[in-house]
């Protein structure tokens, strides 16, 4: 017998994991692979990162800091606000589902794009509200007018996904500047910039500017990618008074713990190193591009830390592809999983990582790589 629970969860997807490597080296029977299908840094945190960490372990017997006021003040400097334009969560993801518990009512509606970040529905279904998602543009970028349209009175909340996950593409700000235009002042939007830190755009940034002014307007980044700290869960809002209120209003005390508050801290400290992985993450992503377009894989350009790809032969199940990947020792992500049907998700790593991903796929598709 079960327990008693709310219809509501019945609609409520399950996140789907990847695999893990330990999973896949026990049944493939391998002694190594390559991990490139959770978007992650490919990188350890930075030297000074794991010391503070160390450092901070003596003091676990002690709840964090609730209110994060360190970080917070450190985030508030480096963006041009105060305090309370600024919020953290256990990841990104926390304060994307904070939003949802916040604003969401039965009958109220959610707008966001589809295929789009997989936890985006959740929000909708947990709070019995109707989630409104909106098909891509044929660019595998947001199609911003249809989402406005898709407003209406009953629509609590807008989220943008920029760059999109899994596709990679980017609108520029003056886009999303002129979507803002096109919807009610009051209409809560949440600009999801996960993958901010790689775009190679000289707006980049932008938005981030107008949520220190615009009083609808929140964008949550993370220290998941670019500071490869996805581990120890820590992301940020920064956006209007009103919108952090609302987000305060529910998060639990501690939400954020102290290892994760102190390493986020120290990670900004070393804003010239972190650039550094930044700028080779993007040049192995154009060294992949190139790679992909030589072998004549279609894939969709990308400004993130990954690449959406189809299989180099059309008459190729993407599905089998994954399975021979893996088979080879490299997990990439089966886009069916995230609502791409037909294609792959391949993480940029480091250049050995990717090597071993391009020799697996040219052997697979029997293609001759330079690698
Ligand atoms: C678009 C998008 N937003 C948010 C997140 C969540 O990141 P975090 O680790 O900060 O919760 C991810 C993680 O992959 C993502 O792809």
């Amino acid at each position: 017998m079960g327990i008693r629970t709310s219809d509501r969860i019945a609609g409520i997807p399950h996140y789907e994991p990847g695999l893990t490597m330990a999973e896949v080296m026990a049944g493939y029977g391998l002694t190594s692979v390559v991990k490139l299908a959770s978007n992650e840094s490919p990188f350890p945190p930075l030297p000074e990162v794991a010391a503070v960490i160390d450092a901070g372990l003596a003091g676990l017997n002690r709840y964090p800091d609730g209110a994060a006021r360190d970080l917070r003040d450190a985030l508030a400097v480096c963006h041009g606000v105060g305090r309370s334009q600024v919020t953290v969560g256990n990841g990104s993801c926390e304060i994307i589902v904070h939003a949802g518990v916040a604003l969401l009512d039965p009958g109220s509606t959610v707008v966001h794009a589809d295929p789009s970040f997989a936890i985006y529905p959740h929000l909708a279904a947990g709070a019995g509200a109707v989630g409104i998602a909106v098909p891509l543009a044929p660019d595998g970028g947001h199609d911003l007018d249809a989402m406005a349209a898709a407003v209406d009175e009953r629509t609590r909340l807008v989220i943008v996904c920029n760059p999109n996950n899994p596709t990679g593409v980017y609108r520029t700000a003056d886009e999303i500047e002129r979507f803002l235009g096109l919807i009610p002042d009051d209409l809560a939007v949440l600009v999801d910039e996960a993958y901010y830190d790689f775009v190679g755009e000289p707006d980049r940034g932008r938005v981030a500017v107008l949520a220190r002014t615009r009083p609808n307007l929140l964008v949550t980044r993370t220290f998941s990618k670019a500071y490869g700290l996805c581990g120890l869960r820590v992301g940020y809002g920064i956006g209007s008074e009103s919108w952090v209120d609302a987000l305060e209003a529910v998060r639990q005390p501690f939400n954020t713990n102290h290892l994760a508050q102190i390493a986020a801290l120290e990670s900004l400290r070393h804003p010239a190193a972190i650039q550094a992985r930044v700028d080779e993450a993007i040049a192995e992503r154009d060294r992949m591009s190139a790679a992909l377009r030589e072998m004549g894989v279609p894939f969709t350009p990308s400004h993130g830390n990954f690449i959406l790809m189809e299989p180099p032969d059309p008459g190729m199940d993407a599905r089998v592809l994954h399975e021979a990947l893996l088979r080879g020792g490299v997990i990439v992500r089966d886009g069916s999983a995230l609502g791409c049907p037909g294609t792959l998700r391949v993480t940029i790593g480091a250049p050995s990582e990717n090597d071993a991903f391009l020799a697996a796929l040219g052997a697979v598709a029997g293609i001759h790589t330079h690698v």
